[in-house]
């Protein structure tokens, strides 16, 4: 089939390389000239594992192309993905000036029948209004159809290719056939396409967001409450967890969550639920407990340096809101670097991939390092706040040497308590003893 997918960042990128992938024939259309240039030219502009080996296969075989052009890359096309960013705007809600300004130039290019998809993240009753931004000048029938994305950043390509689900929105016969055409190729193995409206749809996805962020803050609160009554969430994560109705996934406490979806998400969801006049009460207090546990470490830092980090230096391993990634937007690490700067403390930190984004935000007010052991030299203690693999099971000898004090604050709970206090240090996690 031949598709197009407007908008060429995280998702566009995922979901127009993953179609190609199946054969069909796919052009990527992107504004920003210099992107689709390097796109072109198989130079990938998203770090997401196992991506770049697709593209470039179908780049190479032709089956992927890349424009500025929205005329010509929607011309023979049946579908229209569009994967466009929908920023939060002051009051919290999706902005969604681009999606409609895009839908508003198609409608003027449409020449036969075509469905068009909301890929991107948008608030319930965006369909309608794509659909009456490209009636207005739209002279052919055409359908609006909505299909959240689920994919997680790290394991994207993998979450698309064989989905737990696929969710289509469509009052419409004929699109609903063509998308189940496009999409069966991902759930052979048995996943199911769950139709149903566009508004149930659209809520879906901030309703699967915000409770995963629901699952977390809850966690954090109940390690919050381990620490006062000297329990171990550890214990209490595997003890709920084998409950098939809570399930195992998405009960790790740590340092809040992050990203360029939960956040902005729940934050959307309860902003639409106060204009539909109902108070989501879990929402807010969700959100609430996310930025406290953002700095939880804090108070543990000053605890143990007593109440003064003047001139304490600290290395940091882990900036990405979570491994595998270069993402930091939202990353709990940035608050953390920002809470110890305005303590008088100084930093260097480390991270396998998303050290060049975080230079570009904080610029020379910490250092960087060139691996996690350089980053200990001098420091009076080592922060975590990414589960990065390679942190997991470290040479805790070379810690030893280059760290000036063996402590050891870990937001990601990476650590055996039992195993590092026969070591010596001073280890303080989430939600357990220290
Ligand atoms: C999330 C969802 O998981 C995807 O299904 C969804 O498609 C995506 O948002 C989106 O809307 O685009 P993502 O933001 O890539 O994916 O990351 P997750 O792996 O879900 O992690 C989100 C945050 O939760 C991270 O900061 C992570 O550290 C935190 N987390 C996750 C915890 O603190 N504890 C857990 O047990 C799991």
């Amino acid at each position: 089939m031949k598709i197009a997918v407007v908008g060429t960042g995280y998702v566009g990128l995922v979901t127009g390389t993953c179609f190609a992938e199946t054969g069909n024939e796919v052009i990527c259309v992107d504004i920003d000239q210099k992107k689709v240039d390097k796109l072109t030219n198989g130079e990938i502009t998203i770090y997401e594992p196992g991506l770049e080996k697709l593209f470039l296969r179908n780049l190479k075989e032709g089956r992927l192309k890349f424009t500025t052009d929205l005329a010509a890359g929607i011309e023979e096309a049946k579908i229209v993905f569009l994967a466009l960013p929908t920023p939060p705007g002051e009051d919290g809600s999706a902005d969604l000036k681009y999606v409609l300004g895009v839908a508003d130039h198609i409608g003027r290019l449409l020449t036969d029948y075509k469905v068009l998809v909301d890929k991107s993240t948008v608030p319930v009753g965006t369909a309608e209004k794509v659909y009456e931004s490209v009636a207005r000048n739209a002279k052919v029938p055409f359908d609006v159809v909505s299909n959240p994305e689920f994919l997680r950043e790290g394991v994207a390509v993998d979450d698309f290719m064989k989905p737990d689900r696929v969710v289509i929105g469509t009052s419409s016969d004929r699109a609903r056939k063509l998308m189940g055409e496009l999409y069966a190729p991902f759930v052979r193995s048995g996943n199911p396409v769950i139709y149903m409206d566009e508004r149930s749809a659209e809520l879906t996805k901030y309703a699967a967001n915000s409770f995963l962020a629901t699952k977390i803050s809850f966690m954090n609160e109940i390690a919050q409450l381990c620490e006062k009554l000297d329990a171990d969430v550890d214990m209490v994560r595997l003890g709920i967890g084998s409950d098939d109705r809570i399930g195992k996934r998405f009960l790790f406490p740590g340092i809040g969550y992050g990203g360029s979806c939960f956040p902005k998400d729940v934050q959307a969801l309860a902003k639409s639920s106060d204009e539909a006049g109902y108070d989501f009460r879990i929402l807010d207090a969700v959100m609430q407990v996310n930025e406290i546990q953002k700095l939880h470490l804090l108070p543990k830092i000053l605890r143990y340096f007593s109440g003064n980090l003047q001139g304490r230096h600290f290395a940091l391993w882990g900036l990405a809101f979570k491994p595998n990634t270069d993402d930091i937007r939202e990353a709990p690490a940035l608050y953390i670097i920002d809470a110890l700067l305005e303590a008088g403390a100084t930093v260097t930190a480390f991270d396998p991939e998303a050290m060049k984004n975080v230079q570009q935000v904080v610029g020379d007010k910490i250092k960087f390092a060139e691996n996690q052991y350089e980053a200990l030299k001098g420091a009076d203690a080592l922060i975590i706040a990414t589960e990065w693999n390679e942190f997991r099971t470290p040479d805790f000898l070379k810690i030893v040497s280059n760290l000036k004090k063996k402590v050891i604050f870990d937001g990601r709970n990476l650590f055996d308590i039992r195993a590092i206090g026969e070591l010596g240090f001073h280890y303080e996690s989430i939600g357990r003893r220290p």
